[in-house]
């Protein structure tokens, strides 16, 4: 066993003197190992063995034992939350956020949520919540009223018919596709993953002791997953396949042929369950349209449909989404939340059924939204496809542009440095545009970088000229093909 002074100072050991391993002695607890120091001697003794840790992923110490009169905390981490990377959506979030606090004008176009509020009516039914006393707790499961609305709602606008019972609410989809990731997969289990991915699937896996399996897609091919290629990665171990449409962070949409295509390889594959986060369904632009990966042939049996309140109806803050699927996995995602948060806010359950009440794919207030949405994308994919060096798919949904800024990777910026990935390029706008973006490793794609353009158009073209201006620098790194 390794035990460093490093290790030691981490658990809070105040002592200045180099540890030296023991060979035992009469009085060690059996299993431990121990090391003195000065006057003081320390058993460790490693956790079991069944639990197959890493030493060198953990601070080696479950129960540390001393003479010593100092109090010991041992302040190890589950190995989960080593394995796991926080998330840079929120980490650049947050840094914009700061600096827009102290005073720089930053733009902040990093952040996956809609600029528009909440439509009145919406936030009119979670006020009504309030004054009627609408405060307490709700089934584990979700109001079923609410649920009642979403079966009707999926069979209306999606094809598909769900009992109530088929239906849990969550505090976000967040939760519904983390604890449909927790109910069906066992350590070891693949999550097949198509990248660019949203930041939170492969973490979700990792925290299910499931295994992600990345499959690349490319921007010729507008991001979509090729069907040959996912036929060739499934076997046995192949548990879950997180579709996502409309994408984040690409905006791509599944069109119906494709997902028959896939929909056909799963059905070769009994144990594989597929995740289809619907979430962005409604943001999305004529002629694409929607399908649910549920309503395809055969695929109702294992397909967990994931959808949620916060970018159609813009409510990110009222913590609302919802899973549907057999009553087996439902039940099943339905007792995890049992024991984890219960039901999702009875005041957003309400203002969820009112915004379920606007119409077929949230009526007006909605496609205003999707309107203005279109006209940023227009205007971004016109501005940047002006600029040489500058790869751009065709978004059909979501609000965000994936773009393909590697060709000025290896410019040397005087003062800077190299710029050499989508992170210190994102690192670089923020410092010299002043704008926040993100980088697009965090999705899995490191030649682009994510531009959410849930922006007004006056601030997305100060954006623009902004990021242009910052570029001109690194222009020499662009190699002359592509100058027109
Ligand atoms: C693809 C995708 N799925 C799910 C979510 C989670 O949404 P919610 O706010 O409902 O938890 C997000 C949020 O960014 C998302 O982009």
């Amino acid at each position: 066993m390794a035990a460093s002074t490093s290790s030691i100072s981490r658990l809070g050991f105040r002592h200045h003197q180099p540890l030296v391993p023991n060979s035992g002695s009469p009085s060690q607890p059996s299993g431990s190992v121990s090391f003195h120091s000065g006057s003081h001697c320390f058993y460790f003794k490693p956790l079991e063995a069944t639990r197959q840790l890493q030493l060198s992923r953990i601070s080696v110490v479950v129960k540390a034992e001393s003479r010593s009169e100092e109090m010991q905390v041992d302040t190890s981490l589950s190995p989960r939350v080593t394995a796991v990377k926080p998330s840079k959506t929120v980490a650049i979030t947050d840094q914009a956020t700061a600096l827009a606090q102290a005073g720089v004008p930053v733009i902040r176009l990093a952040a996956g949520e809609p600029d528009f509020d909440t439509p009145a009516v919406i936030a009119e039914a979670g006020i009504n919540a309030i004054r009627e006393g609408y405060t307490r707790y709700t089934p584990n499961a979700g109001t079923w009223e609410l649920r009642v609305a979403i079966c009707q709602k999926l069979k209306e606008e999606n094809g598909i018919s769900y009992q109530p019972d088929e239906v849990l609410v969550s505090n976000g989809a967040k939760q519904s596709i983390y604890q449909a990731i927790l109910a069906v997969c066992s350590p070891g289990d693949e999550v097949i993953i198509p990248a660019p991915f949203w930041v939170s699937y492969p973490e979700m896996a990792r925290l299910a002791d499931a295994t992600p399996v990345i499959l690349p897609t490319s921007i010729s091919e507008n991001f979509l997953l090729d069907s040959k290629q996912l036929e060739s990665k499934l076997n046995e171990k192949s548990r879950l396949l997180i579709l996502c449409s409309p994408s984040n962070p690409t905006g791509s949409v599944y069109p119906k042929k494709l997902l028959e295509e896939i929909a056909k390889i799963v059905a070769k594959h009994p144990r594989l369950l597929v995740l289809s986060d619907e979430i962005y369904e409604h943001i999305i632009y004529a002629p694409a349209t929607h399908t649910s990966f549920a309503s395809l042939p055969g695929m109702w049996e294992r397909t967990l449909t994931v959808n949620g309140f916060s970018k159609a109806f813009a409510m990110t803050g009222w913590r609302l989404g919802y899973l549907a699927g057999p009553k087996h996995f439902v039940a099943a995602c339905n007792k995890i939340q049992s024991q984890f948060t219960s039901g999702a806010s009875s005041i957003s359950q309400k203002a969820g059924v009112a915004a379920l009440g606007l119409g077929y794919a949230g009526g007006e207030a909605v496609s205003t939204m999707v309107k203005a949405f279109r006209e940023r994308r227009d205007f971004l994919i016109k501005s940047f496809g002006e600029m040489e060096g500058v790869g751009i798919s065709e978004p059909l949904g979501a609000f965000y542009l994936f773009i393909d800024f590697s060709s000025y990777y290896g410019a040397e910026v005087e003062g800077y440095g190299k710029i050499e990935d989508s992170d210190s390029l994102c690192r670089y706008l923020l410092d010299q545009a002043q704008v926040a973006l993100v980088p697009g490793v965090a999705f899995g794609d490191d030649s682009c970088i994510r531009i959410s353009y849930a922006a007004s158009l006056t601030t997305l073209q100060a954006a623009v000229e902004r990021i242009k201006k910052a570029l001109l620098p690194l222009k020499s790194a662009v190699p002359s093909f592509f100058y027109r």
